[in-house]
């Protein structure tokens, strides 16, 4: 996760080129290199898309920008009647650039290593949708959902849709399988996961495999905890991303006899390397034997991570180390 980005030097080069974060996702050439950096640095065995869940809001309409040093801030959303704001439907000419990048990608990997596409579920999206911007708690959202449920459902119907729609797009230009992010879903108390979580999910994997017979589809709801049980029960996707929270055994026990798990490394443990990343990746390494099983940390990777610290893990998984 953010396997591209501010930790690579190459990465930060790329980016000095782009008047914005923004502009680099629109630009093929660009994104491609950057996406590609990561493949060619260490070798993963697959390669994720660069892109940002926040074109999705900046294709129906919204307007999306990303303030140094700040994080994104979009114009809110704060009431029912900002949404007439917002197109019907998204608009994928605003997104030829990213299909262009998937294909370019997809052309430039060895056959061996996958690409992954990905989009935010529609309640994260919402949350930034709603605020303008990130926050610790997502309360603007959440009051948003309590205050105003049908024009909110009316949201995350729009945004359902237009997921379904970008990853149908995707795979058309050639992923080999995608990721829905819900970085933001453990917020919400149990009954409003079901609905905001687990339900626009389901909808958007049915939706995409409808059009994609056989998509793969990774679904990431992090912060789930023991409602992970839920959405395995009630989310077909192929595999579960796992947040570095999520207890092993319970993991392996509970999720991994149902879908192949993908984690689930406390992204500080890479952070800070030796013996708390040894342990920790061998850990994962030893719960998730016996079963479908793919590495990755838990969340994205923080921009002061050492590369050798990227490159002592990969041994480490690869049994080189
Ligand atoms: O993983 C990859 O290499 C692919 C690229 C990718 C980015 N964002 C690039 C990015 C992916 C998969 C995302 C997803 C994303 N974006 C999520 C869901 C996954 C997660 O990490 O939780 C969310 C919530 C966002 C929204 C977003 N984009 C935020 C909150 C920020 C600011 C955070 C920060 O670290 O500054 C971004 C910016 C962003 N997206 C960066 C990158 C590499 C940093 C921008 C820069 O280079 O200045």
């Amino acid at each position: 996760m953010r396997q591209a980005g501010r930790y690579l030097p190459e990465y930060r080069a790329i980016r000095a080129r782009a008047e914005s974060f923004l502009d680099l996702c629109f630009n093929a050439t660009l994104a491609t290199e950057v996406t590609l950096q990561p493949i060619r640095r260490f070798g993963f065995d697959a390669a994720i898309l660069f892109s940002d869940i926040l074109v999705v809001p900046h294709a129906l309409g919204q307007r999306v920008s990303f303030e140094a040093g700040e994080g994104p801030q979009l114009e809110a959303l704060s009431e029912p009647s900002a949404l007439k704001k917002l197109h019907a439907e998204i608009d994928h000419e605003m997104l030829e650039s990213v299909y262009e990048t998937i294909e370019r990608v997809k052309a430039g990997v060895p056959p061996t290593t996958a690409l992954l596409g990905f989009c935010g579920a529609p309640w994260t999206v919402a949350t930034y949708m709603i605020a303008g911007h990130g926050t610790a708690d997502q309360a603007p959202a959440r009051l948003f959902a309590y205050r105003h449920p049908d024009a909110f459902g009316i949201l995350i119907d729009r945004l359902v849709e237009a997921s379904a729609s970008y990853l149908v797009k995707q795979f058309a230009a050639g992923v080999d399988a995608v990721q829905i992010f819900d970085t933001w879903a453990g917020v919400l108390p149990a009954g409003e996961f079901r609905k905001w979580c687990i339900e626009p999910t389901a909808r958007i994997v049915a939706a995409v495999r409808h059009q994609v017979p056989g998509a793969r589809i990774i679904g990431f709801p992090r912060g789930a905890g023991t409602e992970l049980l839920r959405y395995v029960e009630a989310v077909p996707v192929d595999a579960i991303g796992l947040d570095w929270m999520t207890e092993l055994g319970f993991a392996s026990h509970e999720i991994q006899p149902r879908r192949t798990i993908q984690g689930n490394l406390d992204p500080l443990a890479l952070r800070v390397g030796g013996e708390a990343l040894d342990r920790g990746v061998d850990a994962i390494l030893q719960a998730f034997a016996g079963g479908p099983f793919i590495f990755n940390l838990g969340h994205g990777i923080l921009p002061d991570t050492p590369i050798a610290h990227v490159e002592r893990l990969i041994a480490r998984v690869r049994g080189h180390v």
